[in-house]
């Protein structure tokens, strides 16, 4: 089934010059861009977008991170998309991820992972209503 995915390519990404890698990954599988943005966020955007963490103890520093520089915001489509996007992503933890993955190729961090991408159908649809008012419903 076709699916679209909220994709951020966090700060990291864009400070280590990797956003064409990353992106060259996601296009090579064949997965197609729907909307693309370099956007440095605020606190507020950051508690919203992660209001599943905000109460975790590892949420301020990931706030900090995130609000720390400009990133790139993309709604990726495709089949499967969600499923497929975490697979290239890899597991959180860049140190534990598998060889192959971005963040197993390109990370050694459990906070600056380079990626997210939408873990389930219902946030996909927040996250992309979030980032991309223009494109919910
Ligand atoms: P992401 O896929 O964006 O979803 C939540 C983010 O929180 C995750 O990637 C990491 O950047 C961060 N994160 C999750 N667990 C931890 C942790 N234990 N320590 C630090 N950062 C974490």
């Amino acid at each position: 089934m076709t699916q679209r995915t909220l994709v951020l390519l966090k700060p990291d990404a864009v400070r280590r010059g990797l956003v064409g890698e990353i992106l060259s990954r996601f296009e090579a599988k064949g997965l197609s861009l729907v909307a693309l943005e370099l956007r440095t966020i605020d606190a507020e955007q950051a508690d919203a977008h992660y209001a599943e963490h905000v109460e975790r103890d590892f949420y301020p520093p990931l706030r900090t991170f995130v609000t720390s520089g400009p990133l790139v915001a993309a709604v990726l489509e495709g089949d499967e998309a969600i499923e497929v996007v975490r697979a290239l992503n890899g597991a959180t933890d860049g140190r534990k991820a598998a060889p192959g993955t971005i963040r197993g190729d390109l990370s050694l961090s459990n906070r600056e992972n380079l990626v997210h991408g939408s873990d389930s159908p219902e946030s996909a649809a927040r996250e992309i209503a979030l980032w991309f008012p223009a494109l919910a419903g």
